[in-house]
């Protein structure tokens, strides 16, 4: 059982950790410690000579990375005693005759520390409630969160807090929910850790624990692999196929105040004589919000049926056989040709709503929350000026992180323009490649003349019929404001 920190013991331990390097900025360094140690990655022997100096690091690493048990000797000296008792005294590491084991995983994120359940947990009986780690799902769908103030956001599936402590920092409540029991007490000992004081935690299914309420910002991060198997609450759900994502998106949008959003990372089927979209479109029609759904990647039903057992075949090769047979089988007899995976955004607004997917890399790097509020906001901006008449009375504005780059490629004793591409150097990432008339144009749209008049001026510059370049000028705004590089 833990025990929630009182502040001043929360700031000695960060402290320690922050000054020991246990931080994200630290690890990010250290591609040694981009994978967990795994029978699968076969990487312990690594891991191992790699922590091997006696040094404060290494002990924390091997303590609450890798859920080392260790010899007191080996701790001594370099986790100094009142530390150490804050992390006895807490739960976080359990004495054991002559050693110490760690009872959590601690991993660090965006300047906060988490605590939750330890690997060897995950690989033992007792692996079906685990109370995950922050892991790369957790980091995309932080990365993509929207960081404006919410008066109230809730947390689906919390685990262990993560995602209810980034966003306590711009919400006035969160209220953090989980089927499994345990979560609750990793949420308050999370929020205790990071002097987080507005996260209520309830216990319960999907969103049941906060039937009546409504939200200006709902995050999930939901068990969605698509699994014949039930048995992990962490990554798999009891309902058939992506129905579990499906019933998240359409309860959520009734959780959602106006201009409310609801962001989650899911995973999709696409069955035999569907499109990817189709599926998707049909979630969100009649919820009343608009949508956007990122496809960051999409895998045939043998290579997903792979994904999901490969782990488990180093450990016991007949049984993961077997598990890929039945979810090759299960996904074969419902006609699943492949099963696609990404992050949706969505926002309750009444009117006539949109509908917009496109596939778009995941590993972004950096937070995108703004991208995501500018995609909305110029979504809309397009269904509602739908004519070119009404386009051309809007004052078009060039991202501010636009960038030309020009290649030009050597022969017959000359340089030769090869290619020209507009790319955006910052938020969510888009490449196209312009024409030179088109890149001249573009510079001009600062926002200071309605695109009418950039299309007359263009019109003069280039001979050409005004209502020939205004219909051009209109359907180059509508695809480059797509493609976020231009806003409205
Ligand atoms: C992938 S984990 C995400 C944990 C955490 N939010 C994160 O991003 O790291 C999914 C979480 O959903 C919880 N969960 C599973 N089924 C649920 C349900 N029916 N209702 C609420 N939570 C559920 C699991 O216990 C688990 O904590």
């Amino acid at each position: 059982m833990l025990k929630p920190f009182s502040p001043s013991d929360a700031r000695r331990l960060r402290e320690f950790l922050q000054e020991a390097g246990y931080t994200d900025e630290e690890f990010r360094k250290r591609p040694a410690l981009m994978d967990l140690p795994s029978r699968r990655a076969g990487n312990w022997p690594y891991l191992l000579d790699y922590t091997s100096d006696p040094r404060t690091l290494n002990v924390l690493l091997r303590l609450f990375l890798f859920g080392m048990r260790l010899e007191r000797p080996a701790v001594a000296g370099l986790i100094s005693p009142p530390v150490l008792d804050l992390m006895t005294g807490s739960g976080m590491l359990a004495p054991d005759m002559d050693g110490l084991v760690p009872s959590v995983m601690l991993t660090p994120l965006d300047q906060n520390w988490f605590a939750a359940d330890p690997l060897w947990r995950m690989e033992s009986e007792q692996s079906s409630d685990t109370v995950l780690w922050a892991n790369q799902t957790t980091r995309v769908l932080n990365l993509f969160s929207i960081r404006r103030p919410s008066r109230s956001t809730l947390d689906l599936g919390a685990g262990c807090g993560v995602l209810s402590v980034l966003a306590s920092k711009h919400s006035e409540r969160v209220a953090a929910t989980d089927l499994n029991p345990r979560s609750a007490e990793f949420t308050l000992f999370n929020a205790r850790l990071n002097e987080v004081e507005n996260i209520e935690s309830y216990t319960g299914d999907t969103f049941d624990p906060v039937q009546d309420r409504t939200f200006d910002l709902v995050l999930a991060n939901p068990p969605f692999f698509v699994t014949p198997t039930s048995s992990r609450l962490y990554c798999e759900n009891a309902m058939e196929l992506d129905d579990y994502c499906r019933r998240v998106v359409r309860e959520g949008a009734r959780h959602l105040n106006e201009d409310g959003y609801l962001q989650m990372t899911l995973e999709w089927v696409q069955t035999s004589g569907q499109s990817w979209q189709d599926r998707l479109a049909g979630w969100l029609d009649g919820t009343g919000c608009d949508a956007w759904i990122l496809r960051g990647y999409a895998r045939e039903a043998g290579e997903y049926a792979h994904e999901r057992n490969k782990d488990a075949y180093a450990v016991n090769p007949e049984r993961a056989t077997q598990k890929f047979h039945e979810c090759l089988d299960y996904y074969r007899a419902r006609g699943v040709e492949q099963v696609c995976g990404g992050v949706l955004a969505m926002r309750r607004r009444s009117g006539k709503n949109w509908l917009r997917m496109e596939e778009v890399p995941l590993d972004v790097g950096e937070p995108v929350g703004d991208s995501v509020l500018e995609v909305f906001a110029t979504q809309t901006v397009l269904s509602a000026y739908s004519s070119d008449e009404q386009l051309l009375s809007l004052r078009p504005r060039l991202a501010a992180s636009a960038v030309l780059e020009q290649q030009f490629r050597p022969g017959e004793g000359k340089w030769t323009l090869a290619s020209r591409q507009l790319r955006l150097s910052q938020g969510l990432p888009a490449f196209l490649a312009v024409e030179s008339q088109v890149a001249e144009f573009l510079a001009g749209c600062d926002g200071s003349l309605t695109l009418g008049e950039l299309a007359q001026q263009l019109a003069a510059r280039v001979k050409a019929p005004p209502e020939n370049v205004r219909q051009q000028c209109c359907a180059v705004v509508r695809k480059l404001a797509e493609r976020r590089v231009i806003a409205l």
